[in-house]
């Protein structure tokens, strides 16, 4: 592997070695990287989970870490994205791990550069890191994919997780459904749509999404306080799920919106251990990242000659 940009390049057992690698992180440990290498972190969007974790997963690999805000930064002069990387690959960065609003910027900006580029999310695009951690996430519990229920439920069109998942979970062989506001399904997506009484019964998986309000059209009519109600996981309809499911959200949660608040901790809740998994899930795709691609090699030989 060299940039990781979208759950789409991903095979199957590409996927299942990633999912082992992560699993082996936490329970048999890791080891740090001998070499030093040096990770730049360009965030142009609001992130505290994707960040932060890639932070954890980079300095427990023992990777210099090169912070970045945008806010503060020459981007500010009207330095490019382009140009930017270009200087954190001059000054010796090994890595890019990179947040944007625009879809395909991390795709594009990979062909552009030497050096892999990781997708932390892209505008609606994809989100492959967390998708990745969710499919940990879901391995840790039924150790399989096949045949499994998985409701995607929320705001579909905005979500570059929900782009993510679909593709990964389907290419393993789940069912996937979705539902929510039929205004705000995507036809990217065609799987078919249920409502979310109907989800509850169905699911393996319930995995809910946030309302994007910063994507939204200023003028769009989201109605929060009847949300909950005709879309969300109220305590009702929690009562009604399979005994095995599991409600997973990629956060931050709009808690009483998308889900009641009270269960957000609650017993099928695995929102907390999508995050703990975040940490070994970006581990091991840096590992791989580093490791595995012979571009990468050849840059990094270059580097040190
Ligand atoms: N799940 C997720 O991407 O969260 P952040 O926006 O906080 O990184």
């Amino acid at each position: 592997m060299n940039s990781f940009l979208s759950m789409k390049d991903m095979s199957n057992t590409e996927i299942h070695r990633l999912i082992k690698r992560a699993n082996e992180i936490q329970k048999k440990g890791y080891k740090p990287f001998e070499k030093q290498y040096f990770a730049a972190n360009l965030f142009f969007e609001p992130s505290t989970r994707t960040k932060m974790s890639f932070v954890v997963a980079e300095r427990k690999l023992g990777m210099e870490v090169l912070d970045f805000t945008a806010e503060f930064s020459s981007i500010l002069k009207g330095e490019s994205l382009y140009d930017t990387a270009r200087m954190f690959e001059s000054i010796g960065a090994n890595l890019i791990v990179l947040r944007h609003q625009q879809e395909n910027i991390a795709k594009e900006l990979s062909e552009s550069i030497h050096i892999p580029v990781i997708n932390a999310g892209d505008g609606t695009g994809e989100h492959p890191t967390q998708c990745l951690l969710d499919l940990v996430t879901i391995y840790q519990e039924f150790g399989h994919f096949n045949g499994l229920n998985v409701v995607i439920a929320g705001d579909i069109k905005h979500s570059r997780v929900a782009r993510s998942n679909a593709y990964a979970l389907s290419q393993l062989g789940c069912n996937v459904y979705v539902s929510g506001n039929p205004e705000w399904r995507d036809d990217r997506l065609d799987y078919e749509m249920i409502t979310m009484d109907e989800a509850v019964e169905v699911a393996d998986v319930l995995m809910l999404l946030r309302i994007q309000h910063e994507r939204h059209n200023q003028h769009e009519d989201i109605q929060v306080d009847s949300y909950l109600q005709n879309y969300g996981l109220t305590k009702q309809r929690e009562k009604r799920m399979k005994q095995h499911a599991i409600v997973l959200h990629p956060a931050p949660v709009n808690r009483g919106v998308e889900i009641d608040t009270e269960l957000v901790e609650c017993k099928r809740s695995r929102i907390f251990k999508q995050m703990e998994n975040g940490v070994a899930a970006r581990m091991a795709v840096i590992e791989s990242t580093l490791r595995g691609g012979a571009v990468h090699e050849n840059n990094l030989n270059k580097r040190s000659a």
